[in-house]
């Protein structure tokens, strides 16, 4: 079947109108036609997936990985283009059509770097004629896997990390992993390996693969992890690796969220600073915390922060960033922000910084800020969908005074917001 592209939607489907029927498939870019296969039939839409492509557009580039469509979809469009169709995607898409106000500009920051960017990566180890390859799983898919040589959203020393690793495993056993996670300090190049396996295991399991494979890469340390049986074996070195955001510091640890970009991350902390007045006697809450970036880097500008997080690997690493940096006026509410939201308010803050997962903010967190609402909020946000459906709440107490817009993740569909609200 050929179709025409009218329109990219978000996350990263290419919409053609065709004999009534609405198509999504998975590349295409508008003004292209493309022959394609359906997938999957409804109602009032085809799923499908392009075969073919039969006119190119100018905006069309080479991708550089195979298993681009699975990862990083948007490779096969050159980078100004895909700016141009998140901020379309953006405004129209959501800010406009879910919100129906008048809107302050978009301002939109592409990423430094469009290549090699992500400090972190996560693959399955697979077995196949007796020999391990690293592999993301197919979409929609735990069982299905499909093989991945390299990668160039994360750095070459992460990729020749990987590589060893798949040649120690080959060479000496352990055949009981199934996933590897690697993370890179922008600071100082180390690497810190985390190997997930479905047994618990001794140290000398690795001794043979590991003694080379340490001495070959700059590994700030590695470990074991054994989620069914609650195991985590130190191989070598530390369980964290260290990271730098301008001048702080952080201890990142192996399951710990960190942002993924760090460059860009260094542009969202200027905007916000910017955005948001402080000083010494503003009191910041910071809820979804994590090991703590937003609060401690405002923490040195304000009175006090008050910071609210669930996971407890991301506490322990939050109070060791805290005395690395000698921050003394920040306080921890360990557990869940719906539940904790309604004594961090009656510390009235004067500004809130919000970042949760790509759900959002649950109802009940909304409700108490309406009832008690700080002067600003500054509300991060990796989902669209979600955040214009809780601004939708919060804008009945507030006006919206500034949007930023962030490429976390170039290649990809994705991206970050950074909505300033203010207090009518
Ligand atoms: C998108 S991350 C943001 C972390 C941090 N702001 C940063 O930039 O590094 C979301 C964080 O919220 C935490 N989290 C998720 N659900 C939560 C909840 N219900 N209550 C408290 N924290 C939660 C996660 O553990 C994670 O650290």
């Amino acid at each position: 079947m050929q179709i025409k592209i009218e329109k990219i939607v978000y996350p990263g489907k290419s919409l053609s109108q065709t004999g009534g029927k609405i198509i999504f498939t998975d590349e295409g870019l508008p003004g292209e036609l493309v022959e394609v296969e359906p997938v999957r039939e409804k109602s009032n839409f085809i799923e499908a997936k392009t075969v073919d492509i039969l006119s190119f557009s100018d905006k069309r580039i080479k991708p550089r990985c195979a298993h681009y469509k699975i990862c990083s979809p948007y490779q096969y469009i050159d980078y100004d283009t895909q700016i141009k169709i998140k901020r379309t995607q953006l405004k129209e898409d959501f800010f406009a059509h879910q919100l129906k106000i008048e809107l302050p500009d978009i301002i939109f920051r592409p990423s430094p770097k469009i290549w090699n960017y992500r400090n972190k990566i996560s693959l399955n180890i697979i077995w196949e004629n007796k020999t391990p390859h690293l592999a993301y799983n197919l979409p929609d898919s735990r069982t299905k896997f499909e093989k991945i040589e390299q990668c160039f959203l994360v750095s070459g020393n992460i990729n020749l990390l990987l590589k060893r690793l798949l040649q120690a495993i080959k060479d000496s056993g352990p055949d009981f992993i199934n996933k590897v996670t690697v993370k890179e300090s922008s600071h100082n190049k180390s690497l810190l390996l985390t190997l997930y396996g479905a047994e618990p295991k001794e140290l000398k399991d690795f001794s043979d693969s590991f003694t080379e494979l340490t001495a070959q890469s700059p590994l700030a340390g590695a470990i074991y992890i054994c989620k069914k049986k609650n195991q985590r074996l130190v191989l070598s070195g530390n369980y964290f690796i260290e990271e730098y955001v301008g001048k702080t510091r952080f201890l990142i640890g192996a399951e710990s969220f960190f942002q993924t970009n760090i460059g860009m991350l260094d542009i969202l902390m200027e905007d916000l600073i910017k955005s948001i007045a402080l000083n010494k006697t503003t009191t910041v809450a910071d809820l979804y915390c994590g090991v703590g970036t937003f609060g401690i880097l405002l923490a040195k500008r304000v009175s006090e922060v008050i910071a609210v997080e669930s996971s407890k690997e991301n506490i322990h690493f939050l109070k060791k960033n805290l005395e690395l940096n000698n921050i003394t006026n920040f306080h921890i509410g360990k557990g869940d922000c719906g539940k904790l939201i309604n004594s961090v308010l009656k510390s009235s803050p004067g500004i809130l910084i919000i970042d949760p997962p790509r759900k959002g903010l649950d109802k009940n967190i909304c409700r108490h800020i309406l009832m008690k609402p700080p002067r600003a909020i500054a509300y991060i946000s990796c989902n669209p969908a979600t955040l214009t459906r809780d601004l939708k709440t919060l804008l009945s107490e507030y006006k919206l005074k500034n949007i930023f817009a962030y490429d976390f993740f170039p290649q990809t569909p994705h991206m970050e917001t950074l909505v300033i609200l203010e207090k009518k």
